[in-house]
């Protein structure tokens, strides 16, 4: 349970989220308003993700999965596509210590093996610096999307069948689950309990397609910069208002 206040009105959110999965949108619109290069807004985006991040921690969220870059993201102009790439590298320099401080672990989800080195190594530091921390698990979504996610369980799933290793009639959603990268996160939270979606567009983009399947959804219009922790708010106090069944009555 937490209670924040806006205009003097005090909420209280009874029920929070355990995992979160966030579609970052809105950067380049939002240096657009500003008259400033598109890779202004990704800066400021990193802002916000540090300030969501340490307010979900505080929530008492589990996980939050951001979709930081997808495999669609590549037909971007070069130079968009190699300033994202080098985000990690100034992630890890400006928002590591802080995160770390907060006890937040980094895992990444995403076809990893293609991206430059060095976006690779300053993952991977981040993610040997907060492994043994206990708290919010900040789940980079990185050079990933949600069928070639699917594709590759179903090789894998297909081979261990060819091997004899697994039996066709004993395949189960635990069999593919357990393929999907998000196994590598708690056993309990793989699958997102509400996924946000900010600058006004309504499509999921090959995000989580599997793990979203009960998952709630929140639209705003707020551009991903200015989301920050009040929208974090917002959101969950949506959420406190749906009735969740997965397929029950
Ligand atoms: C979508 O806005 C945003 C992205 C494609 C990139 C978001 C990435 C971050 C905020 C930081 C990632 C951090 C690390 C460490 C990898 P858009 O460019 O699609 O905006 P638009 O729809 O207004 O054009």
């Amino acid at each position: 349970m937490f209670t924040f206040k806006k205009k003097q009105t005090a909420t209280t959110l009874e029920k929070i989220p355990n995992h979160i999965g966030i579609i970052m949108d809105g950067n380049g619109r939002w240096a657009k308003k500003r008259l400033q290069p598109r890779v202004f807004g990704h800066k400021a985006g990193m802002d916000a993700l540090q300030d969501v991040t340490i307010a979900a921690s505080d929530l008492g969220v589990k996980v939050l999965t951001v979709y930081a870059f997808s495999t669609e993201n590549w037909s971007r102009p070069d130079d968009e596509v190699s300033f994202i790439m080098n985000l990690p590298v100034e992630f890890f320099d400006k928002y590591v210590p802080k995160l770390h401080e907060n006890n937040v672990r980094v895992q990444v989800i995403g076809e990893l093996a293609h991206l430059p080195e060095a976006t690779l190594d300053a993952m991977n530091r981040a993610i040997a610096k907060t492994k043994h921390n206990s708290g919010l698990v900040l789940n980079f979504a990185l050079n990933y999307g949600g069928r070639s996610e699917l594709v590759e369980a179903t090789k894998q799933i297909a081979q261990a069948v060819q091997k004899g290793e697994l039996d066709p009639a004993a395949i189960n959603e635990d069999t593919i689950a357990s393929h999907l990268m998000t196994s590598e996160l708690p056993y309990l939270y793989r699958d997102p309990d509400l996924i946000i979606r900010t600058s006004g567009e309504l499509r999921l983009s090959n995000f989580l397609p599997w793990q979203s399947a009960y998952s709630e959804f929140y639209f705003t219009k707020t551009l991903w910069p200015d989301f920050k922790r009040d929208g974090l708010y917002e959101a969950i106090k949506e959420y406190n208002q749906r009735q969740r069944r997965f397929g029950g009555v």
